[in-house]
């Protein structure tokens, strides 16, 4: 047995964090079968500095803890600022044998208090940041609002809205608005050995530093995107192979990043201020015991001369090869024409530390083809969608300037296109060339999304070597594999991995070339899909601190956060759907990785939120509503009807224009249903999380509240025939799934679902399309919801597979097979929902209990994939299954991982008909249980590696 994979708030070694009760965890791996943890024993030191002299003090044992969990939450008072802790675990397992963590396990804190800090914020001398405004009413003009603007009611009583024609924004960058990044540099001098070397780190904007010429570490566009005011984090870097004896010089370089500059689909700036600034902190500790304190202070200088002319996220980069400062964050360069920075006191308390993986560049894509297109740009194309830049050496005329336009899609003769709607998202890097027609360009402080990349110059050749795309985005691990015998389902797998990976950009985001923006709905919706695909725990958990934050007094949950105070927020704000993420969430969170704290940290922003539901749907009914009869007036109460919400979002056929066949970005339907729909879906889960809590009042008030919701939407929905009758497939779908409807309906609901997916194909909205493979399987249509994943007619995942993709798109009818182009994100996760069903319905993956401590093994079979090979990180260690079949002979194959029990469903075997690693099942090392069920056998089994094989009887 060995006890592996130690993390402290699921990230490996982390630097600088600021929780201060963290939560240590770790698996157990092992070659026998039926191993569990029976005991354990953290041990946690402490580095401190005697004299000048660093060593390992033990301050925990937590003793032996007779226990099967892996998880443990150390303390809050063992907690000190700045310090690093070692830690170790010792398992015995249930056959006695007994093994010591081997990993050099550790964490480190952060700065944790305001009197932490004796450096100031410092302000370098600069133009404050352009302040780009929106007007509000061209984005809510279409709105029709009453009650002081905040809702909306739906156009019609049918409650859909054809959406608006959309264009991309002008290409022009207005750079008579945009300015240069400032530098800033001071120099000091130590004399003595360094025995421990810290620098703290934040910025208003986003920031790089370097000390005596090299870059201190390789996090980018830190400090990232959180809710600045409420949240700032601060990084934490160690120095010690940077620093030196004598003189040393540290070099900052600024630029606008979320903190100042174009943001969301509206591209306004100046969100949080605008004006860039720095807080930065370098601690060393001496042999001699001594430690001294370099703050950012008064005796910083800055320039604004450097070679990044401006750098803005959406926007792209202006980089000028010609005004290098060669050797500027080095001693001995002449700073004497450089500026003084104004210190200034802000408010220290939003500091946080770095408690979740940073953003880094992840993945490196080389050049897949380099062409010329008919309209004369040389194109080069990556062949890989992904949130990133691309760096490169460029070579032309001296001093010309080289434009660079990241772009997803090219249109149909391989030019460039733009196809991003929405203002300042250009994503255009400029480069001049210095006066050997040379530059080195690596971006710094932008980020794009994209596969392809047009080059022109405004005189000459260019020509560009060296290129190779980077994925940025936070450094989190993927966790699921999913090989099947269809290679197009693989390159769908692939797709989604990438487009989520695309979209943990510290926060979670819609896409990374339009918005980039935390929009509520995606993360509810895709939050399943995303939990296998990554592990997004620490990057989810921190989110929900923003949600919380961002929550308003009455409950309301912005539709995009960190809130970016978008145009239409007063529009958007607590939505359906959208707003839902705050339950939803948590809940997803605790099943994949059962952690309770999730729960009990956001349990009030919950119950606050379902409050806001509840108000609103008592206090306000749509003009349509017709006569209100007092037996009517009570259901009407528990109808949330009257709000603006987006309805069943990107449903295919609303989203095409039926007489042009036109695809618009932003068209609703079943707006009448969303409301109600959420309000019952949210009631539930918050009944199980209230019992789960031990709430039990709550738990009880929440189970009658969801009986009312659902009896008025019988009433109102049901028995009038408004669900049956819809021509989305979505209303059936959604009632099917909260309940909407009198004894005999389900079935009656379930032909209607099937009809209209016969007739229309995969016309579902992101709502319905995350609880349609659960209402199909559940429902006995398995091969149905086969027919939809297989599928390669528009609207499917596979024709956007056929179509060249590389990422999964905003809309299913992106590419259209004339090769005419939406206006949408061809990397935007919300469709990668159908990822979670992928590895629980296809693969047979899912947790019978929060966090996998009892794995549920159940693949839905299907005679159209000889095979499915899956494997998922848990929480508890790796698992793995994998089946085929051949005739009516099915093989599965499973690994278990240690201290995990399996329910193992061997579908359509028999006793008398299933052999367990070649042997009877009955004697097979491992089983605990086995129950003969009407269309299988159902074993329990204990950790380890099993091979199943069976000649299907039962069908
Ligand atoms: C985003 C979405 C988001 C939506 C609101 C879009 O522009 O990209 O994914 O949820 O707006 O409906």
């Amino acid at each position: 047995m060995r006890v592996c994979n130690l993390r402290c708030e699921s990230m490996t070694n982390p630097l600088g964090i600021s929780i201060t009760s963290p939560r240590l965890t770790w698996n157990l791996t092992s070659d026998r079968r039926s191993v569990w943890q029976q005991s354990f024993l953290v041990t946690v030191w402490e580095e401190v500095l005697d004299n000048g002299t660093l060593r390992r003090e033990q301050i925990f044992s937590s003793g032996e803890i007779v226990s099967r969990d892996t998880a443990l939450v150390l303390p809050e008072e063992l907690i000190r600022s700045r310090s690093r802790y070692d830690w170790t675990v010792q398992v015995t397992d249930n056959y006695g044998e007994t093994a010591l963590s081997q990993e050099n396990a550790w964490f480190e804190m952060g700065l944790l208090q305001e009197k932490d800090w004796s450096a100031r914020w410092i302000e370098p001398r600069q133009h404050p940041v352009y302040r780009e405004e929106i007007p509000t009413e061209e984005y809510i003009a279409d709105l029709q609002t009453f009650d002081e603007g905040r809702r909306r009611w739906i156009v019609d009583e049918s409650g859909d809205v054809p959406a608006e024609e959309t264009t991309a924004q002008s290409h022009e960058i207005r750079e008579d608005i945009l300015y240069p990044c400032p530098m800033l540099r001071r120099c000091f001098t130590i004399s003595g050995e360094v025995v421990r070397a810290r620098m703290y780190a934040t910025a208003h904007g986003i920031y790089a530093a370097e000390l005596n010429g090299q870059r201190v570490g390789d996090l980018m566009l830190a400090p990232e995107s959180s809710s600045y005011f409420d949240y700032l984090q601060v990084q934490t870097y160690d120095l010690q192979d940077l620093i030196r004896e004598g003189e040393n010089t540290i070099g900052i370089t600024l630029a606008d990043g979320w903190w100042a500059g174009r943001l969301g689909c509206t591209g306004e700036s100046v969100r949080y201020g605008d004006t860039l600034g720095l807080l930065l902190q370098i601690e060393l500790y001496f042999a001699d015991g001594h430690i001294e304190t370099i703050g950012s202070d008064a005796g910083f200088v800055s320039t604004l001369e450097g070679p990044r002319r401006y750098a803005d996220l959406s926007i792209g980069e202006k980089y000028d090869a010609n005004c290098i400062l060669a050797g500027w964050s080095e001693s001995g360069y002449d700073d004497s024409g450089w500026t003084a920075v104004m210190e200034k006191s802000y408010d220290l308390s939003n500091l946080r530390g770095q408690n979740a993986q940073p953003m880094r560049y992840l993945e490196e894509r080389p050049l897949a083809e380099s062409y010329v297109s008919l309209q004369g740009d040389l194109i080069l194309d990556f062949g890989q969608l992904m949130a990133g830049t691309a760096a490169m050496h460029l070579t032309g005329e001296p001093g010309s300037v080289v434009v660079l336009r990241y772009f997803q899609v090219t249109d149909r003769e391989g030019n460039y296109y733009y196809e991003t709607m929405g203002e300042n998202s250009q994503m255009t890097d400029t480069v001049i060339l210095d006066q050997n027609g040379q530059a080195d360009y690596d971006p710094l402080f932008t980020l794009h999304g994209f596969r392809y990349i047009a080059i022109t110059t405004e005189r000459g050749a260019v020509t560009a070597t060296q290129c190779h795309a980077r994925l940025l985005a936070s450094d989190i691990d993927v966790t699921a594999r999913i090989v099947t015998s269809n290679p197009k389902l693989n390159k769908l797998q692939e797709n989604i991995e990438w487009t989520i990976r695309s979209n943990m950009l510290s926060i979670p985001t819609d896409n990374p070339d339009r918005e980039r923006s935390g929009w509520t709905g995606d993360v509810q919706m895709v939050g399943p899909a995303i939990c296998y695909n990554v592990d997004a725990q620490a990057i989810l958990r921190r989110w929900l601190v923003y949600c919380r934050h961002e929550q308003g007094a009455g409950g309301e949950i912005p539709a995009i956060i960190p809130n970016w105070r978008i145009a239409n927020s007063i529009a958007t704000d607590s939505t359906a759907g959208w707003g839902d993420v705050v339950i939803h969430l948590p809940w997803h969170l605790y099943r994949k990785y059962g952690d309770i704290r999730i729960l009990k940290e956001n349990y009030t922003m919950m119950q606050r939120w379902l409050d806001l539901e509840k108000s609103r749907a008592a206090d306000a009914n749509p003009p349509w509503i017709g006569e209100i009869t007092p037996k009517r007036a009570e259901d009407l109460q528990y109808l949330w009807n009257a709000d603006w919400n987006f309805g069943d979002w990107m449903t295919p056929s609303a989203s095409v224009d039926e007489k042009t066949g036109e695809v618009r970005i932003g068209a609703m339907c079943l707006c009448w249903l969303m409301g109600t729909y959420y309000f019952a879906y949210s009631t539930v889960l918050l009944e199980q999380i209230a019992t789960l809590l031990q709430q039990e009042e709550d738990a009880a008030m929440y189970h009658a509240l969801y009986e009312k919701i659902r009896q008025a939407a019988i009433h109102e929905f049901y028995d009038t025939g408004k669900i049956y009758e819809s021509r989305y497939v979505g209303a059936q779908i959604l009632a099917l799934h909260m309940g909407f409807y009198r004894e005999g309906g389900k079935d009656r609901l379930m032909r209607r679902i099937l009809e209209q997916l016969e007739e229309k194909g995969m016309n579902t909205g992101f709502s319905s399309s995350l609880v349609l493979p659960q209402q199909l399987c559940e429902n006995g249509n398995i091969e149905k919801m086969y027919d939809f994943l297989l599928n390669e007619n528009k609207p499917s995942w596979l024709y956007e597979v056929d179509q060249g993709a590389t990422g999964v798109w905003e809309s299913m009818e992106g590419l259209q097979p004339n090769g005419d182009i939406a206006m949408c994100s061809f990397i935007q996760p919300a469709y990668c929902s159908i990822g979670n069903w992928m590895m629980e319905g296809m693969a047979g993956i899912s947790a019978a209990q929060p966090g996998f401590t009892t794995i549920r093994i159940h693949p839905n079979y299907t005679d159209r994939l000889d095979y499915v090979e899956a494997s998922y990180r848990s929480e508890q260690g790796e698992i793995a299954c994998r089946w085929d079949h051949t005739g009516a002979t099915r093989d599965l194959k499973i690994r278990i991982p240690a201290n995990t029990t399996a329910e193992v469903f061997l579908e359509g075997a028999s006793i008398d008909t299933t052999k367990a690693d070649n042997e009877d099942v009955n004697a097979l090392n491992g089983l605990a249980q086995i129950h003969e069920k009407q269309n299988g056998l159902l074993l329990v089994l204990g950790s380890g590696e099993y091979a199943f094989s069976w000649d299907v009887t039962v069908q």
